[in-house]
């Protein structure tokens, strides 16, 4: 599978993207220089110099700070649909995508102006790639249960515009039952819940997920190989879990793509699928994670199109629009 039209040629579905991890180095200066809004670096080369993570919240870190120069509606548009792009070049046929309304709001950017711009960017997407989708919003973590609420309540008047809920941000320290009572509510509002889990954290938390938040797709989850008794409930139920490859060697979840355990979960018949997290900061989109599984684990061709065909029973499209995907 080396330089692989069977990759490119491959149809994917995207469900695990932060829309702000998308944001390009060079699109965050042109940004920063429209909105006036400073930089604590210098150019672009030492902004790239600087993607050097050695866990979780050091991305986190640049990542908010990278994100402050989205202010205007425009913006939201421009930086989603760069996005797009990607997906139409990389066979992606449908997009299931975080936005971090806290992110944003905290800093004065309206509710309104966050959502406008990606969403008039996912319909032009539509419109111009064929490419369908979901807009999931999701809670930060490391804040409290009480701001997720409140988060929620200046939500209320755009829910019809979103599909679900998701939860991210730094893991260790923030266990999903610290939002058990917001999502219960989430889910009394009609709304499909998923939630970070086992990342970082450890694979009691993708249980927690599971028996607190009721999630129907858990993010990332690749801890749950620690836990023999998890891995058959979830060979059994195939309650899916969306797998980032090289977020986790970036993030140093595993050392090396060489360790992954993606295609050992894959052949233990769970529903694992195949995801870019952050591709701006990460070194990919979904071609390039497809192609380090096929160069570093040795992925065949049936297993790339088996993770692909999980992401189409993963999502939350309807059964007409699954069947016309497969
Ligand atoms: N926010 C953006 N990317 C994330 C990740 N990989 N884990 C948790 N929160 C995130
Ligand atoms: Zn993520």
């Amino acid at each position: 599978l080396a330089a692989s039209n069977f990759i490119a040629d491959l149809p994917k579905l995207e469900l695990h993207l932060h829309i702000e991890g998308t944001l390009e180095p060079e699109l965050m200066f042109e940004l920063a220089g429209r909105n006036g809004v400073p930089l604590p670096w210098p150019d672009v080369a030492s902004l790239r110099a600087a993607y050097d993570f050695d866990c979780l919240q050091s991305f986190l870190d640049l990542y908010y700070r990278g994100a402050s120069v989205l202010v205007t509606e425009q913006d939201f548009f421009d930086l989603t649909w760069a996005y797009l792009e990607h997906c139409a070049t990389d066979k992606v046929r449908h997009v299931e995508i975080f936005f971090d309304p806290q992110t944003h709001t905290a800093r004065g950017i309206p509710f309104a102006t966050v959502l406008g711009g990606i969403e008039r960017a996912l319909q032009a997407g539509e419109e111009t790639f064929g490419i369908s989708w979901r807009l999931v919003m999701s809670f930060l973590r490391h804040l409290s249960e009480e701001e997720a609420f409140a988060t929620l309540r200046e939500a209320e008047p755009f829910l019809s515009r979103i599909h679900g809920i998701g939860l991210d941000s730094g893991e260790k320290g923030n266990p999903p039952g610290k939002f058990a009572r917001v999502y219960a509510h989430c889910r009394e509002l009609g709304l499909p819940v998923v939630a970070h889990a086992g990342e970082e954290g450890p694979a009691e938390y993708i249980w927690q997920a599971i028996r607190e938040l009721e999630v129907c797709r858990i993010d990332h989850g690749v801890r749950a190989a620690d836990d023999p008794e998890l891995l058959r409930y979830l060979a059994d139920t195939r309650l899916p879990l969306t797998v980032c490859p090289l977020s986790n060697t970036r993030l140093k979840v595993f050392d090396q793509m060489a360790h992954h355990n993606v295609l050992r979960l894959l052949e233990q018949g769970l529903c694992v699928t195949i995801n870019s997290d952050d591709p701006a900061y990460f070194g990919g989109y979904m071609n390039a994670n497809f192609q380090a599984l096929a160069d570093e684990l040795g992925a065949t061709a049936s297993q790339l199109g088996r993770l692909s065909l999980n992401a189409v029973e993963a999502s939350w499209l309807s059964l007409a629009d699954k069947a016309r995907l497969t």
